[in-house]
């Protein structure tokens, strides 16, 4: 059976948690339109000498809520690659996981990912394969997925913030892992891009004009703190999810690797937004405001707020309470861990260029953190041990903190909450630390959904 997304939306009111997510909703493949996505070396124009990058050839991908899209990844790159679409609740076959979910796509293959957003909002892809390296080398790109019942901006801009590692003469670093840095917060950069190009980005618009600002944090490890000089800006949504209502903008704020952040702004005066973590502060970008945006047109905050998604409810009768557990690195007391089948001593795990473990276990381990089945309330009890904060990522799932869905989260060291979760669509789905550096050195797990 095919439903169009109307009768599926409808429907999703009456439905209970399970039944409204997406997977049984499948189209053939042949009557699916096609978007090309090419991964490919390239070059960027920052500095005096070009830098040679890994990009995709179309770095900003637009879909409709609902709608079934089929995706063609090629890849051009000298080894191989997958793609991951940060924050959508795909079918965990299309998850895009090199070694999990799928086999890597060989130098000059292809492979055709069918994804589906029940959610509209802003997400982002980019590469599960080598994603140390990957991703610092430049392979990711916006993923907006549009609905029918959003309100109108007159501006809509996506702004990938990044950090890029360049050496002097404008290549990127190429000591991609070092364990002494992956131990503590990981590998910064020292050159700020938006969208790929060098800051700080400009826009333009008119006093009036309704103002949507998509901020996604692309670097590999860098928490960016932010300062927003937009005056009466608005939290809109956190990961592609709309809050409640929209809140008032915190002067400074933080915005960890994988995590996404909706601005609604009635342009009336210049703005600028400032990173801030760094020894100087940064223009990230810069929007002129200038006179005569339409006339006569009624403003007020309110015709920003975005229709919310069609979560699933978050029960109070959960069914397992599962800790989540945030050890070792520098200054971690971590003593053991497990490590493919071993209990292994912190200086041994060294020795294996693995530092952090998620609850007692170091890296993908052969059983599941839990399992649970499609639609089961879950809680998990987060707990940072460590002397770092994490941005831990849920694939394929939001989780329920701090009163909105998320699917990235900052936890502050010596930080505990406890966060829900439902359960969605069958499959092995990850968490990890979101800094690259840490995920890379063990601080990852997974879970079932039956
Ligand atoms: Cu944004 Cu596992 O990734
Ligand atoms: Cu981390």
């Amino acid at each position: 059976m095919t439903l169009t997304r109307r009768q599926w939306l409808k429907g999703a009111g009456t439905l209970t948690a399970a039944s409204m997510l997406p997977w049984p909703l499948r189209a053939s493949q042949s009557e699916l339109p096609l978007i090309h996505l090419q991964a490919r070396e390239s070059t960027a124009a920052w500095l005096d000498t070009p830098t040679p990058v890994w990009s995709y050839a179309q770095p900003t991908l637009r879909l409709r809520q609902g709608v079934a899209q089929r995706i063609r990844v090629t890849n051009h790159l000298p080894e191989p690659t997958t793609v991951h679409w940060h924050g959508l609740r795909v079918a965990n076959a299309m998850d895009g996981v090199s070694g999990l979910t799928q086999a890597p796509i060989e130098p000059g293959e292809s492979f055709d990912y069918e994804v589906m957003s029940p959610d509209a909002g802003t997400f982002w892809f980019h590469s599960h394969h080598n994603t140390i390296e990957q991703l610092a080398r430049g392979l990711y790109g916006a993923l907006i997925v549009s609905g029918d019942n959003e309100p109108d901006f007159e501006q809509d801009w996506p702004l990938l913030i990044d950090d890029w590692r360049l050496t002097k003469n404008g290549r990127i670093d190429p000591a991609f892992a070092s364990l002494h840095t992956q131990a503590h917060g990981g590998r910064m950069g020292n050159v700020l891009t938006i969208n790929h190009r060098l800051g700080p980005w400009q826009g333009r618009a008119r006093s009036g004009d309704r103002v949507r600002l998509r901020l996604v944090n692309s670097a590999t490890n860098r928490i960016l703190q932010l300062r927003a000089e937009f005056p009466s800006a608005l939290v809109l949504a956190k990961d592609g999810q709309p809050l409640t209502s929209p809140e008032p903008l915190p002067d400074v704020f933080i915005l960890g690797p994988g995590e996404r952040l909706d601005l609604g702004w009635l342009a009336n005066e210049t703005g600028q937004l400032m990173e801030v973590s760094g020894r100087k502060p940064l223009v990230v970008a810069r929007v002129e405001v200038e006179p005569g945006g339409e006339a006569g047109i009624p403003r007020y905050p309110g015709v920003m707020a975005l229709p919310v998604n069609p979560m699933p409810e978050v029960s109070a009768d959960v069914t397992q309470t599962v800790p989540l557990k945030m050890e070792g690195g520098a200054m971690g007391r971590l003593e053991s861990a497990r490590y493919e089948g071993e209990t292994m001593a912190f200086r041994e795990l060294v020795d294996q260029g693995q530092v952090w473990a998620l609850s007692g276990q170091v890296g993908l381990p052969e059983e599941p953190l839990f399992r649970a089945r499609q639609g089961e309330t879950v809680a998990l009890q987060l707990d940072n041990r460590t002397s770092f904060p994490h941005t831990l990522h849920w694939h394929g799932h939001h989780v329920w903190a701090d009163d909105r869905w998320q699917d990235s989260l900052t936890v502050t060291r010596g930080q505990t909450k406890t966060v829900r979760m439902v359960a969605g669509g069958p499959g092995k789905w990850l968490i990890h630390c979101h800094m690259i550096d840490h995920q890379a050195t063990g601080m990852m797990t997974w879970f079932e959904v039956v």
